[in-house]
């Protein structure tokens, strides 16, 4: 399966994932969660779309392991952030005991993104 797929298959499993946590939200009057929400649907769907297109129109034909890497940067950060924000808004963890979590999600996250922008650098041009 090409990476473009793998981007766009996960993104929709974190929109549906999102989708039913702000349905949650909305139908219980709770919106505590809106930070996990808002970084589920963001990050994890967003992004995950948009990693996929940029694969698909920029980076067609791809070689080497730097794509592997750079899509599990991407999809491990987003899943350990909406972990991580899913137990500090639900209380099961304070800011402190969850920093360990978040933090590397956030990190991964943007490796992934200077990784794809260094992809993207490298890239001969797709003329046309
Ligand atoms: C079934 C569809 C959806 C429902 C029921 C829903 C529900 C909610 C709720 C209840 C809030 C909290 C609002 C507040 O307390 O001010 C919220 C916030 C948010 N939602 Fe959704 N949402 C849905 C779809 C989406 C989608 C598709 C996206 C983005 C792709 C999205 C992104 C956000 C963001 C970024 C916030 C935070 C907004 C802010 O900072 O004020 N939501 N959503
Ligand atoms: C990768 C690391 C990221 C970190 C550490 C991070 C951190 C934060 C923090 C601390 C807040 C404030 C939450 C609050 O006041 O309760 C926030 C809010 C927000 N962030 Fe992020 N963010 C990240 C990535 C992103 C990305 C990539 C997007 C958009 C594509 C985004 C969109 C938003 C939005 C819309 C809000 C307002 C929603 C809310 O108030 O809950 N964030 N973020």
């Amino acid at each position: 399966m090409g990476v473009d797929r793998k981007f766009l298959l996960c993104g929709l499993f974190f929109a549906i994932a999102g989708l039913c946590l702000g349905i949650y939200m909305a139908a219980s009057r709770n919106h505590s969660e809106m930070p996990a929400h808002a970084h589920i649907m963001l990050v994890g769907f967003v992004f995950s779309f948009i990693y996929a297109t940029i694969h698909r129109l920029w980076l067609p034909g791809l070689v080497g392991k730097l794509k592997s890497i750079q899509f599990i940067l991407h999809e491990l950060g987003a899943l350990l952030l909406a972990v991580g924000l899913l137990l500090l808004f639900s209380g099961h963890g304070s800011e402190d005991s969850l920093a360990p979590l978040l933090g590397t999600g956030a990190i991964c996250v943007l490796l992934a993104m200077l990784t794809m922008a260094w992809m993207v650098l490298r890239a001969r041009p797709v003329t046309g």
